[in-house]
């Protein structure tokens, strides 16, 4: 297990808009890039190869954490099945399910989770279940949904998050694998969004004042 986590500084400015293609609509609205697309990529498949080993035989469900895991998740299967194509020995059979979870309004927690669609957690029992989520924030969210899923009986859970933000009031929760460790800004892009906005972006960007107010539920 890689707990060896890249770590993004808090003193990190980015990568200009102008030295990538961002979308017109987006250009006032983002101080800078935190991670271009590509770099993404290249990282997943890193977490996709480890995954693998780690796994080995036995069948995995990779459950996605809606809306915002959409992205990472579609990216981190691809990598997955290339392996089972490429590695002719070893292959991970792959049962794809989806949970959407509600917890949040502008930039805050409230604190709050709820289940509001995907597949029936009863299908999780017995298995072996990987949590593929875009982002842990405090890691109250996570604590809670890992208690739901314990609740269906799975044989194990683990957690691969694209990235995971340094904050004061963390909970300490830290995934199993994690694509970069963030300082405490808030990001958009590559299906991580502001109240809805940005998931049409491929980088991860940080938002700026401009963004939170035209973006803000009124
Ligand atoms: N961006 C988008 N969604 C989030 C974030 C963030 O920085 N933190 C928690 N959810
Ligand atoms: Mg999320």
């Amino acid at each position: 297990m890689d707990m060896d986590y890249i770590k993004i500084p808090d003193v990190y400015h980015g990568y200009a808009l102008s030295h990538f293609c961002v979308p017109k609509h987006y250009e006032e609205d983002l101080e800078n890039i935190m991670i271009p697309w590509g770099l993404i990529q290249d990282r997943t498949e890193r977490l996709a190869r480890d995954i693998f080993q780690d796994v080995k035989d036995e069948p995995l469900t990779a459950l996605c954490v809606l809306k915002g895991g959409y992205r990472f998740y579609t990216d981190l299967l691809e990598k997955l099945t290339a392996l089972n194509r490429s590695q002719g020995s070893v292959s991970v059979p792959l049962h794809v399910d989806f949970i959407r979870l509600k917890s949040y309004e502008n930039e805050d927690s409230t604190g709050e989770i709820k289940v509001i669609g995907g597949d029936s957690l009863t299908n999780l029992k017995g298995c072996n279940v990987l949590v593929v989520e875009d982002i842990i924030d405090t890691g109250r969210t996570m604590t809670k949904l890992l208690d739901i899923l314990h609740q269906h009986q799975p044989k194990s859970v683990k957690v691969a998050s694209l990235l995971v933000k340094r904050r004061p009031d963390s909970t300490g929760y830290k995934p199993d694998y994690c694509g970069f460790e963030i300082p405490d800004r808030f990001v958009v892009g590559y299906a991580l969004d502001y109240n809805e906005y940005f998931r049409d972006l491929n980088h991860i960007c940080v938002i700026n004042d401009n963004g939170k107010k035209k973006y803000a539920v009124p």
